[in-house]
This record gives structure tokens, C-alpha cells and sequence, in this order.
């Protein structure tokens, strides 16, 4: 009868019974109701069992249905085994142990044979077996046949499935097969390589292996190596004299451990990549290094206590050193843009670029003697590289580029070479092409050129071959019209769904509630300050130290001696109190060297007070403008400009969520005397509401630093405060604010010299068409600069202002790119058109200011004034 019971509630669970009249009809009816429609499928979902499972046990995750098919938990609970599919909407289902509180999968046993949803996993005395729908063998899956005496399976609390015999000897473990990440506690060994799965959401392996070496371990793609653990500029090498065992990680880092044949007690450190922050909540944390689809490893960190999934770490540092990152042919520049290398354009599939009209690409294997007098070979641009060369020996040596390139159309896997000619040396490309970079500096005669073996057309392609194109381009064109008009109507609709809701949101007047009580309810919030004692540290609000977009920062001085800055928010939004806490929760948790840092809070009637840290030398707007005796020098320039960029791409993408600055400009930079760099005023922008700014409503930052997307209506993301930077880097060379008068002079287009409006982006667009970046700079730097240091900065600068915010890259790549670690493309000067055209009407005007548009008086900054109002206008009216 209880059993009767049970099934009675399971089933009505299970099928959504609502039912008031079903509640009263007698459990037996249910029984015989589910005995006659569903007996053939195990309706009773069974508990999970905590630690261990002892044989004849059988699991589908139709049978553990509630459970979102969990069978198994380790002791405290942190993994669970599962029968589950990755995507909630997928048919296809893997038997995984997962991190719970990530909801990360940490290993699979079938991950290229999926099963269903009510395949069965069968645990006996002989191990492990996971069956198809059939039921019937051979499994889909199993632990090795040697095993006949099982006795327990145990989910460890390190995530390690065991199974165990009845002396609790293992027989087989989970973490002695990894699948494309590892735990910590768990080694890669030699042999047992990770592989990564193919797709983001397919779980079959892919073409990446992580593999250990006798003295390093590797990347490789198709089994050609593009990365070595070495190489990484984090790593340090501790011996050179030991054969490499295993690698592991433990919550200080990295590390691949070997014996050196000598002492072989206890393994050795051979190469260690340490992390940096060790602090803080580690115990809470947990890491993973998982090697993903598109051929990085990365180390995921995961707060237990925020559930959140932070990449701490990637290798290659440089996405574009990935060799496949934008598929055969395609260039890669900035860390993941890709377009096609000059003669090539974008083939039937998204992944690979091929030959402009006439001719294909050679196809592995296709190397009869009948196509051989076809064969010819595309040059690739000299400032074009491919990283896999770097870990090979060449082909051939000392040989001329004709022979090199006969040997290739010989050889039916070669599919074009590298040649580098005061070598001879030449390198095959193989089976293969991956993607393209772009080499950081040209120098002609020492690099690789590369040539692409084609077939020319008519050799190749049958008839049926050559309309193939045409018939899927006809094919697809109603398609992508159909697609076109949804995502228009989509869009359209997800605007104003957006729009009704912010207002509604904002609704509500002005409302402080009282009452402490909420500060115990939000966690994480910084120190809160009596009012009367911040009136006494700041003596009265007296010493004014600045005033930014949210109001006026007064410098004060707590009572054990602490100077502090205490920001006095005027222009709040119509949010209340609790939201208020909450943003200042989640600003106080953001800590990084380059972010100020928020010590505490005032939040008493009506009155909003922020208590920063201090900095002593202020915003860097006031030096780099005004200067006088100590203007700043081109060091210590770079070192803000990287310093804002490491801080932006911390807000970007290491905090638990993306925060979006939105008012990136000289005033919200901070140093002090050790010229640290501090970016102050982040997570402020969500504080203000859409204020009766008129127009525009969502309108948040500073004009003249605005990317044009505010004026669009377009949405706003981490890529805007990207734009803000780059308007910054340029007045960091130019020392003057963007739109000013400047002395230009005559050059060419001017007699003698003047005094003429010059938007400086725009004056910088043109040197670096000429290439005479070092008349940019600030005069009264008197030459004191390098000129590389210039022109990086420049066309970074440009890159971060493209029109196009996808164009722009994202702050990591920025710091990489200033670090010196990712080459720097040439800009893609179509992308910045728009700024010829502010520059020629500015021009025009002579300076003076123009007001197309009455921007109503709002609590913004208005230190932008002559151009930007101009701006304003420039930039919705080109559209
Ligand atoms: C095996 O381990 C379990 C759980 O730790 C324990 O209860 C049991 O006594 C052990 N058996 C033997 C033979 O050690
Ligand atoms: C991590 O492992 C390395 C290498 O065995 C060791 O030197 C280090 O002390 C370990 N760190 C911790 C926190 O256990």
C-alpha cells in the first residue's frame, strides 16, 4: 500500500494531474491506470543515493527523472553522477559526473555515442555497462571486461567515480580517463591526452588534444603542435633534467612533475605556471582546466559561494595562436577577428575561405598525373604567418622556391608551402590548412612566405560540381530573406519590451524606505558611515577634490588617520534604497590593482555617499591637460593607458558579471605618487536612472568620449567602453583634449602656420596613413619617446574606435596588444570614415561651436562642450 501511495503521487506528478477531481479517486486506481498504460517504462524515480551504489543497480535518466537524472552524489554533495544531456532541449544523453555547483561536466564515459533518455546503465559484479535502447549487447559503453568483482561504485568528493572491491581496492577510476578536463587531485599521465569536444554544444571529440611530452606538454591540432606549456610567459622551468610523468593542479597553480631517474622517490617540479591571486575566498573555489573546443586550455575558476564561472587563465594568450580559430585560409587578427586572406573569400561553409573565380583548393589526394599541369600556387601577403611552422623543422633546406613548390604538387597531402628564402628552407602544409596571423613585424627577407596550391578550374570540377554553389546560394537566399524579416521583427520588438520595462521599473517616485533592517538582508556590503562622521572627516564638506558625472568628491580624512575621498551622489536615479545597497554590494566585491577601491557608504535620509580610497595626485585629466612644470613623460603615459586597459578588462570579464563602465574618460582615471593607476566611478552608471534627459533617456557617460551606438539606439555593451578608451589613448599622445584648437602647421594644405580646429582622432587617422606618428605627440614631451611605443598606441587607439563595435577588440586583447603579446593589425581604416566627417565639419565651422542639436541640461559631465554637442548630431545624422 505505501508503495501504491507513492506511485499514486509520482504518476500524478509526473503527468501534471492538477486534478481536484483526480485528488479523490483511490491510489489503486492509479496503480491500475499506470500498470495498463505504462508499465513497459520504470516509472519510479528513485532517490539518489548518497557516496556509494552496491551492484545489480541499473540507472536511465528516465528512472531518475527528478533528479534531472543524478543517481549518485559524492558525500558533501559538490559532484553528482548523472545520466543526463547537455542541452536541456537535446535528445542526446551521456552518462557524466558533473560539478554541482557550477553545473560544469568534469568527465563522460560515451561522449562520442550518445544515448537516450531511457537507455540503462548497468552496475554488476563485472563493472560498469551502458546499454543502447536495445538493452541487449555489446554495451555502448564499459568499464574494462577484466572486472569481476565489484563490490561498490563511489563518488568521491574530489569527483573521482570509483570502482571499488569488497577490500575497497579500486578497480577502475573515472579520473584515470580524462575527457577534455581535469580536477584537482586528478594527473594527466602520459598517453591519456585531454581532447576537446568538437562544438560548443557537441560533446563528440573534437581535433584538439592536450598531450604530455618527455620535457613539456603540448597542444596539437590533428596531431601538429601549436603551443607548449613552456612557452607560456607565465611559466617558469624549474629543471630541465627529468622526464615529465604527470600534470596537476592544487589551488597555487600549475604544474607538470616528473623523476629525474636519480632520486626516484618523490616526483619533481619540471615546469610550474603559478596563479597569482591566492587570496581571498579560495576555499570556496573551485578550478578546472579544461581544454576547449576552440583549442585553448583554460582555467576556470568557479565561486561556490556566487556560482560563477570566471576563464582565470587561457593559453595561447594570443587566440589567434589557435590554429584553426578562423577556420582554413582565414586571418586572424586582434585575438578572434577573422576575415579572408587577400584572393580568397568565404567558401559554401562558414569555416574556410577559398580561391576567388578560376580555381580551387588542391584537395587532399587529388594528385594524379592528370591534374598536375593545372597546378599553381596562390601567394599569400608577406605579413601573413602560420603558427604551426614554428614547431617544426622545415621540409626541406637550402632549396629554391620552384623546387619546393614541384615537391608539393608531387606530394598528394600538401596543400601549400611556407618558403623562406635567405634559408632555402621550406615547410609543407599538410592535409590542411588552418588559419592565418599576421606576423607582429615584417622583416622581409628572414620570414615565410606563403603560397597555396590551387587546381585550376576546369581541370577539377565536373559540371555538377561548379553549379554546386550557385544551387545553395538559390537555395538559401528565400531563407536568409525569411530569417531577415524575423530578426528585424524581433528586434523591433525586443526594443520596446525593453523600453516598456525600464519604465516601468523607474516608475515609482523617490522612495527611501527606512529602517536597517535591509542592510542585514543584502551580503557584501562595504562599511556603512554615519552621516555626522563623514561630515566631520570631510569637516564639513570643505576640501573639494573634484566633481564627476554623479556629483562632488570631497577629500576627508577618517579618525585613525586614512585619507579618504567621499563622493557625494547628486544625481541619483529614482531607484530605492535596496537597490542602491545591492549595486554598492556589487561594486565593494570588485577588487583589482587598477580599480579603486570602495571602502564603505552612507545611505541615510536620502543622502548617498561613497567612500573611496584615495589618491593623491588626483585624475590624470588635470596633469595631462594643464601639466605645467610636470607634465607627464611618455612612460608614464603607457603606463596609465595599460593600467586603465588591465582595469576595464577586469570589469569586462573577470568579475563575476560584465560591468560596463560607460564613462571612460581623463577625469575617472586616478594615480598617486607611485603612479598606480586606478579607475574610479565603475558600476556607478547602473545607479543613475534614465533621467528627464529628454531625447535621450538611456543616454549615460560623457560626450565627446560616447561611442556612436548611444546615438543609435543600438545596443550598448562592454564594446562602448572600448570606444571611450580609445578617445582617451589619443589624448594620452596628444596631451590635449580631442576637439580643441591646436596649432597645426602648414603643411601642404596650409600656408605658414595657424591656430585651426583639428579633431585630433581624425589628424591621427591621417599621420598613420602617412605613417608620421611622432608629430602626434605632445610637444612638450620635446621628442622624448619611442617610436614604436607611438605608433602602437596609435593603432590601437584606432582599432578601439572603429565605427562598428564588433570591429573593436576587446579590452584583453587591448592589454595584450599594448603588453606587446598580441600583434597589432593595421587598422581597418573603413571602419573610420565617421571621423573625416566630424573632422571636415568641424573644419568648417572654424571651431567655433556648433549646436545642431540642444541637448537638454542634464546631470552629465559637460566638459565636452564645443565639439561634442556636434558630434551628437554628426553621428545620428549619418546614419
Ligand atoms: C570500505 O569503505 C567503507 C566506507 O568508507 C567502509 O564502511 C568499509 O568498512 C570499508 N571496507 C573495508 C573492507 O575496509
Ligand atoms: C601545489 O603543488 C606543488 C607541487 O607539488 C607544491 O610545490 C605546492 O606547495 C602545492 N601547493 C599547495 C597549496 O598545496
Amino acid at each position: 500500500m505505501p508503495l501504491l501511495s507513492y506511485i499514486h503521487a509520482a504518476l500524478r506528478r509526473r503527468m501534471g494531474f492538477s486534478g481536484v477531481a483526480l485528488t479523490h479517486l483511490p491510489p489503486p486506481f492509479f496503480s491500475a491506470v499506470f500498470l495498463l498504460f505504462f508499465s513497459p517504462m520504470a516509472v519510479l524515480s528513485g532517490p539518489v543515493s548518497v557516496s556509494s551504489i552496491s551492484p545489480n543497480f541499473t540507472a536511465s535518466y528516465y528512472s531518475f527523472i527528478d533528479s534531472s537524472g543524478a543517481f549518485l552524489s559524492s558525500p558533501d554533495t559538490t559532484f553528482q553522477a548523472r545520466i543526463s544531456s547537455i542541452n536541456s532541449d537535446s535528445k542526446s544523453f551521456y552518462f557524466v559526473v558533473v560539478h554541482v555547483p557550477s553545473n560544469a561536466v568534469i568527465w563522460s564515459a560515451n561522449r562520442n555515442s550518445p544515448i537516450s533518455q531511457s537507455s540503462e546503465l548497468r552496475f554488476s559484479n563485472y563493472g560498469l555497462a551502458l546499454y543502447d535502447d536495445s538493452g541487449s549487447p555489446p554495451p555502448v559503453w564499459s568499464t574494462p571486461e577484466n572486472i569481476s568483482a565489484a563490490a561498490s561504485l563511489r563518488l568521491l568528493e574530489s569527483g573521482n567515480l570509483a570502482l571499488l572491491d569488497s577490500a575497497n581496492v579500486s578497480l577502475w577510476q573515472s579520473f584515470d580517463h580524462p575527457t577534455d578536463v581535469i580536477v584537482p587531485g586528478q594527473n594527466l599521465t602520459v598517453g591519456k591526452p585531454l581532447i576537446s569536444s568538437s562544438t560548443d554544444s557537441n560533446f563528440s571529440e573534437g581535433n584538439y588534444r592536450l598531450v604530455l611530452s618527455d620535457d613539456d606538454a603540448m597542444l596539437q591540432w590533428k596531431g601538429m603542435t601549436y603551443w607548449k606549456m613552456s612557452m607560456d610567459p607565465r611559466a617558469f622551468r624549474h629543471t630541465a633534467a627529468a622526464t615529465v610523468e604527470y600534470m596537476m593542479m592544487n589551488t597555487s597553480g600549475v604544474y607538470l612533475m616528473g623523476k629525474n631517474g636519480i632520486n626516484h622517490l618523490d616526483a619533481i617540479v619540471i615546469i610550474s605556471i603559478e596563479f597569482n591571486d591566492s587570496s581571498g575566498d579560495d576555499s570556496m573555489s573551485f578550478r578546472t582546466i579544461k581544454l576547449d573546443h576552440n583549442g585553448a586550455v583554460d582555467i576556470v575558476k568557479t565561486s561556490a559561494k556566487y556560482a560563477s564561472n570566471v576563464r582565470e587563465f587561457t593559453s595561447p594568450v594570443d587566440s589567434c595562436r589557435t590554429p584553426y580559430i578562423c577556420g582554413s585560409l582565414g586571418v586572424c587578427s586582434n585575438g578572434g577577428y577573422c576575415r579572408c586572406a587577400l584572393s580568397f573569400h568565404p567558401g559554401t561553409s562558414n569555416s574556410e575561405c577559398v580561391p576567388a573565380e578560376g580555381s580551387n583548393l588542391a584537395m587532399e589526394g587529388s594528385c594524379n598525373s592528370s591534374i598536375m599541369s593545372s597546378i599553381n600556387y596562390l601567394s599569400l601577403r608577406e605579413d601573413l604567418d602560420y603558427v604551426l611552422n614554428d614547431f617544426v623543422d622545415p621540409t626541406m633546406v637550402n632549396a629554391n622556391l620552384s623546387t619546393c613548390q614541384r615537391s608539393c604538387s608531387t606530394n598528394c597531402s600538401c596543400m601549400g608551402v611556407f618558403y623562406v628564402r635567405n634559408s632555402g628552407s621550406c615547410y609543407f602544409v599538410t592535409d590542411s590548412f588552418g588559419s592565418l596571423v599576421i606576423k607582429s613585424s615584417s622583416t622581409s627577407d628572414g620570414s615565410r612566405m606563403g603560397y597555396v596550391k590551387v587546381v585550376n578550374n576546369n581541370v577539377v570540377s565536373s559540371e555538377k560540381l561548379r553549379k554546386f554553389p550557385i544551387l545553395v546560394v538559390a537555395l538559401l537566399l528565400p531563407l536568409l530573406a525569411i530569417v531577415a524579416v524575423i530578426s528585424v521583427a524581433s528586434l523591433i520588438w525586443f526594443r520596446r519590451a525593453k523600453t516598456s520595462k525600464i519604465d516601468r521599473g523607474y516608475a515609482s517616485p523617490l522612495s527611501f524606505e527606512n529602517g536597517d533592517e535591509l542592510f542585514d538582508s543584502i551580503p557584501g556590503l562595504p562599511v556603512a558611515f554615519d552621516y555626522n562622521n563623514l561630515f566631520t572627516a570631510t569637516k564639513g564638506f570643505a576640501t573639494k577634490i573634484g566633481a564627476g558625472g554623479f556629483g562632488s568628491v570631497y577629500k576627508g580624512t577618517l579618525p585613525d588617520g586614512t585619507d579618504v575621498a567621499v563622493k557625494k551622489i547628486t544625481c541619483l536615479g529614482s531607484q530605492g534604497k535596496r537597490e542602491f545597497l545591492s549595486e554598492i554590494a556589487a561594486i565593494g566585491k570588485v577588487h583589482h590593482v587598477n580599480l579603486v577601491r570602495l571602502k564603505g557608504f552612507c545611505a541615510e535620509n536620502g543622502q548617498r555617499l561613497l567612500v573611496y580610497e584615495f589618491m593623491n595626485r588626483g585624475s590624470i585629466d588635470r596633469t595631462l591637460f594643464e601639466g605645467g612644470d610636470c607634465v607627464l613623460g611618455w612612460d608614464e603615459r603607457f603606463g596609465i593607458a595599460l593600467g586603465a586597459a588591465r582595469g576595464l578588462a577586469y570589469l569586462h570579464s573577470g568579475c563575476e558579471y560584465t560591468i560596463i563602465h560607460c564613462d571612460i574618460k581623463p577625469e575617472n582615471i586616478l594615480v598617486d605618487d607611485k603612479l598606480h593607476v586606478k579607475i574610479s566611478d565603475f558600476g556607478l552608471s547602473k545607479l543613475v536612472g534614465p533621467d528627464e534627459s529628454g531625447i535621450f533617456t538611456t543616454m549615460r557617460g560623457t560626450r565627446g568620449y560616447l561611442a556612436p551606438e548611444w546615438l543609435t539606439g543600438a545596443s550598448i555593451s562592454d564594446k562602448t567602453d572600448v570606444y571611450s578608451y580609445g578617445m582617451m589613448l589619443f589624448e594620452l599622445v596628444s596631451g590635449k583634449k580631442n576637439s580643441s584648437l591646436q596649432h597645426r602647421s602648414g603643411s601642404g594644405d596650409g600656408p605658414g602656420g595657424s591656430n585651426r580646429a583639428v579633431y585630433f582622432p581624425l589628424l591621427a587617422l591621417e599621420m598613420h596613413e602617412e605613417k608620421r606618428y611622432v608629430e602626434l605627440v605632445d610637444r612638450r614631451l620635446g621628442g622624448r619617446v619611442g617610436v614604436e611605443g607611438v605608433e602602437k598606441v596609435v593603432r590601437v587607439a584606432l582599432w578601439c574606435v572603429q565605427e562598428e563595435p564588433r570591429r573593436r577588440p576587446s579590452m584583453a586583447n587591448v592589454v595584450g596588444m599594448l603588453e606587446g603579446g598580441v600583434a597589432v593589425a593595421e587598422p581597418e581604416v573603413e571602419g573610420l570614415n565617421f571621423l573625416r566627417f566630424y573632422g571636415r565639419r568641424l573644419a568648417e565651422a572654424g571651431g567655433e561651436e556648433v549646436a545642431f542639436y540642444e541637448q537638454p541640461e542634464s546631470g552629465f559631465n559637460r566638459s565636452y562642450d564645443s565639439l561634442s554637442s556636434y558630434m551628437s548630431d554628426g553621428i545620428s545624422g549619418a546614419r
